[in-house]
């Protein structure tokens, strides 16, 4: 059995990751500072798998505590990087913050990697390295636009930092995964996504709409050039988004890559509008829900979806969900972590 180090693994994409490793016969441990999380999504976690995951509470930037981690577990065969701050708004007011986080964070695990010859890094990047790019659908070599804000940038800069320490570990492998926009929960409803204030994304702005935390939500922008006015985007499962972590590493572990680092975009590769995500979430919720129509949003492209064939050939990866099975799922855990 493999033994992964899941960096962030009481967030929200690394639990639902977590799970799937188990399910595919890795072991895992986490570290996670509970930032942005807390430790009862381990219960969560054992509640659907069985197995209890230790914990690391640790700041991935405190390099000597990282180090033990490595110390006390020799046979780590792979690192999923998630830990990482993630809101783009903050990162606007707070970026000094964001870059010594996202970044030291990166820098001290690459250096434990290296120290302690854990082989395969699988690292969290984002669609937005790409920034505002006209290109559509984006494949992997879309050239990468300035970045929109000082969180894409750490992405971009963390990419950056990866490709040259590749340079200098031929032994070392490494992928990037880049996520379009992930959403939804677990099936069981254990766990899911936990804003620790109100949220700023689509998916858990309508479910806390019609659970009423807010009086109504709203689309920002129907005068776009698109089918219906609003803007186009790329809804990834999280459990199809957790289970590309470990198609990726078991591909690096079998060593089937066919260079030490690889950019993988993970997204259903088709592109869902604001206003067919809310009616989406209507019809199969059977919810009302309170919105209107109000300004663009600064900084939002019109439309932006993956062209996802790379990793359905090399890593033989499907997403197997849509946005129903998203809006499903996210109403089912917003429901129970409401209750
Ligand atoms: P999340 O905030 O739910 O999870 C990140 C976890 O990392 C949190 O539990 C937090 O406590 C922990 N963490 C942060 N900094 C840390 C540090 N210095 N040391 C230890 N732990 C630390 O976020 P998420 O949505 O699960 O995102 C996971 C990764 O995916 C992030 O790198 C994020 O940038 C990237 N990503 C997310 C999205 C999205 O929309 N959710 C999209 C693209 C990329
Ligand atoms: C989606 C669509 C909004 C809220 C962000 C990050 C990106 C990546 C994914 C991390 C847009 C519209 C939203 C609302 C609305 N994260 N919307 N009313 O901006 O595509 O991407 O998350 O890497 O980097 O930028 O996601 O969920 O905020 O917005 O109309 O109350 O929903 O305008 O068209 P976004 P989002």
């Amino acid at each position: 059995m493999s033994k992964i180090l899941v960096t962030g693994g009481c967030g929200y994409i690394g639990s639902h990751t977590v799970v799937d490793l188990i399910d595919n016969g890795f072991e895992v441990i986490s570290v996670d500072n509970l930032s942005n999380s807390s430790e009862s999504v381990l219960d969560g976690i054992e509640a659907i798998t069985g197995k209890r995951v230790k914990n690391y509470n640790i700041d991935l930037c405190w390099e000597e505590a990282t180090h033990q981690v490595f110390e006390e577990h020799p046979d780590i065969e792979g690192v999923i990087h998630f830990a990482a701050l993630k809101l783009v708004g903050e990162s606007v007011q707070q970026p000094i913050r964001y870059f010594r986080n996202n970044l030291n964070s990166l820098l001290n695990l690459l250096d434990c990697m290296a120290r302690y010859e854990v082989p395969n890094l699988i690292f969290s990047s984002s669609c937005s390295v790409y920034g505002n790019t006209t290109d559509l659908p984006v494949t992997e070599d879309t050239p990468l636009q300035e970045a929109e804000s000082p969180y894409a940038r750490t992405k971009q800069m963390g990419e950056q930092i990866i490709r040259d320490f590749a340079r200098v570990h031929p032994r070392h492998k490494s992928i990037l995964l880049r996520y379009f926009n992930p959403a939804g929960a677990h099936e069981s409803g254990l766990i899911g996504e936990s804003p620790t204030n109100l949220a700023s994304n689509l998916v858990p702005v309508i479910t806390e709409t019609a659970i009423g935390k807010r009086k109504e939500m709203t689309v920002f922008g129907d005068d776009y050039d698109t089918r219906d006015g609003s803007c186009i985007r790329d809804y990834i499962h999280v459990m199809d988004l957790a289970n590309a972590h470990t198609r990726a590493l078991q591909y690096l572990l079998e060593e089937k890559n066919s260079d030490n680092l690889e950019v993988f975009n993970l997204g259903i590769g088709e592109g869902v509008t604001v206003l067919e995500a809310i009616n989406a979430f209507m019809m199969v919720t059977a919810q009302p829900l309170s919105y209107r129509i109000g300004e663009r949003r600064p900084g939002d492209v019109v439309a932006i979806y993956a062209d996802n064939s790379r990793a359905a050939e090399q890593l033989g990866w499907e997403p197997m969900r849509d946005i129903r099975d998203i809006m499903r799922t996210a109403w089912e855990w917003e429901k129970r972590r409401s209750k």
